[in-house]
């Protein structure tokens, strides 16, 4: 590794980095997880994709949420405490802390510290009547929700942006039970879930016209070389979304545009050329398959709310 790693924390990561990065590249067919996407580059190429005219997740659910905020807010009833999955950075954060009723606190769970601070630094001075508090976790694995000052009526787990669509259905599944268990009796789950939909639409919004989506995409090579010491040369490698229609999925690939090999520490991979690296899935869902999953985690849909081209929804579960 090149870099000066100067805190613990920053080794055992670079060292799961390295580690993930390995195991994915051994496989047969190639893989990369789509969490190395977003370094502080990253994540300011995912802003820049989600101000993009071809993708219309962001703007279609932060329209949908501005809408129907007064009924989300009944939904989730006065006093709840609020369990944001992320960092809570977004406009529908605010919307939604600026509309719900007498809210008990809110929590913003997010695996960087340091950004995670800095947003409940923010957020507390922008909504000083409502005890923020952020938990610095990896919402996939056991985390403790803290309680607030104020009697808290039910928790409300929020998971925005249609990030769900972004695991394997297993681990879909698998999120969601956690979340269920972290909303504990009588709680509920607010969730964005990105709809099954026409597939040019659908590949115009995973293959841009100014190659955002390319440039996050190779972010995972660059950071590869830049915090593990990687050699690839991204001149050699480009980007394909394609739509799995068996998996009703976006597939994101890099594809090496020639026979190559790339170093990464003391590891060596061989690319044929066409080969091909999936870096993200990103499941596209219909309302009723995303209810039976629920269903499956021990949540019931209680409410759904969609924009009128029916291309996004926000859901309201409930415990079973
Ligand atoms: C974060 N996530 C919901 C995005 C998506 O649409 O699956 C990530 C993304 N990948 C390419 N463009 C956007």
């Amino acid at each position: 590794m090149t870099n000066t790693a100067t805190t613990p924390e920053t080794e055992a990561a670079l060292h799961t980095m390295l580690s993930d990065v390995v195991e994915g590249l051994s496989q047969n067919r190639k893989t990369l997880p789509s969490k190395y996407f977003y370094d502080e580059r990253g994540s300011k190429l995912f802003d820049d994709i989600c101000e993009l005219d071809e993708y219309y997740v962001t703007r279609t659910e932060t329209a949908l949420i501005q809408q129907q905020v007064g009924d989300i807010a009944a939904a989730v009833g006065s006093n709840a405490l609020l369990v944001e999955y992320g960092s809570g950075s977004s406009l529908k954060t605010r919307l939604l802390l600026r509309n719900l009723i007498a809210p008990a606190g809110y929590v913003p769970i997010d695996i960087s510290g340091d950004y995670l601070s800095q947003v409940g630094h923010s957020l507390q001075a922008e909504f000083p009547h409502i005890e923020i508090m952020p938990v610095v976790a990896d919402f996939t694995k056991s985390f403790e929700v803290p309680s607030p000052t104020s009697k808290e009526s039910r928790r409300v787990i929020y998971f925005p942006g249609s990030t769900i669509g972004n695991f394997r259905r297993e681990d879909a599944m698998a999120l969601l039970v956690g979340m269920a268990e972290n909303a504990g009796a009588y709680g509920g789950v607010l969730i964005g879930v990105d709809l099954d939909k026409d597939r040019d639409v659908l590949r115009a919004a995973y293959n841009d016209s100014q190659g955002v989506t390319a440039e996050f995409n190779l972010n995972v090579l660059k950071r590869i070389n830049d915090e593990l010491g990687g050699t690839f040369d991204l001149s050699k490698f480009k980007h394909e979304a394609v739509f799995n229609d068996g998996r009703s999925c976006i597939e994101m690939h890099l594809i090496s545009t020639e026979r190559q090999t790339a170093n990464v520490c003391k590891y060596s991979f061989e690319f044929e050329e066409n080969e091909s690296v999936l870096t993200e899935y990103s499941h596209k869902y219909t309302i009723h398959a995303f209810g039976e999953m629920a269903n499956e985690a021990g949540l019931n849909v209680k409410n759904v709310w969609t924009d009128a081209n029916n291309m996004f929804a926000v859901m309201y579960l409930e415990r079973a």
